[in-house]
């Protein structure tokens, strides 16, 4: 049985390709990205998608009268294609919870830094502030609150005294790249079990 995916990215899509290339070499089996749907027109990701075959959707956040309007069309584009396990790949909204329950225990996000650190938008420029001498990425199970669901795996990586905002990005992606295909293959093989906050691995 092929595990249906679907993706909801906002900008470059680097994540969605490690996904990709993760499906297409065998890192991850019996897995299928059906479709990428995101909230940004010019989306690289969504370019990604097409240049795989994969179906590519652009949903305009402008064109609705409110978000749950907006998640509505994301639903119905979403049931088109059977999807059992949705991942956000740099989907830089909060989903609602009309989204979060129809899946729940089904969508993985990838976050650039070290939860419960560092929760929202720019993770790497606020670790770099506060001044942290280690920062990472998280991937984890989505709940109603933002950032917050039952984590998966975390990986970390030095900050360094002359780091930028981009260095330090840098350094977290790839590490995102290596995680956010680990945790999808651990997903596929049905090897998580949530236990309260908790992931336990078989
Ligand atoms: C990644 O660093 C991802 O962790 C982050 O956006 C970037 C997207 O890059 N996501 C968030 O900050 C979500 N709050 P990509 O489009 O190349 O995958």
């Amino acid at each position: 049985m092929t595990l249906n995916i679907a993706v909801l990215a906002s900008g470059r899509g680097s994540n969605l390709q490690s996904i990709i290339n993760s499906i297409e070499n065998g890192y991850i089996k019996d897995a299928a990205i059906r479709v990428v749907v995101s909230d940004k027109r010019e989306a690289y990701a969504l370019e990604r998608a097409r240049n795989h075959g994969i179906d590519a959707v652009f949903v305009d956040p402008l064109s609705f009268s409110d978000k749950d309007q907006y998640e509505g069309r994301i639903l119905e584009v979403l049931d088109g294609y059977d999807v059992e396990l949705l991942l956000l790949a740099g989907y830089m909204r909060l989903l609602g919870s009309n989204i979060v329950r129809h899946f729940k225990n089904r969508i993985i996000n990838i976050h650039p830094a070290l939860l419960p650190s560092f929760k929202g938008l720019h993770a790497q420029k606020q670790a770099l502030e506060y001044g942290v001498k280690v920062a990472g990425c998280t991937v984890h199970f989505v709940d109603e609150e933002m950032d917050s669901g039952p984590i998966i795996l975390q990986k970390c990586v030095p900050v360094f005294d002359d780091d930028t905002e981009d260095s330090l990005a840098e350094r977290i992606l790839k590490e995102e790249h290596q995680i956010f295909p680990e945790a999808v293959k651990l997903f596929a093989e049905g090897r998580l079990n949530i236990k309260g906050r908790i992931v336990l691995r078989s």
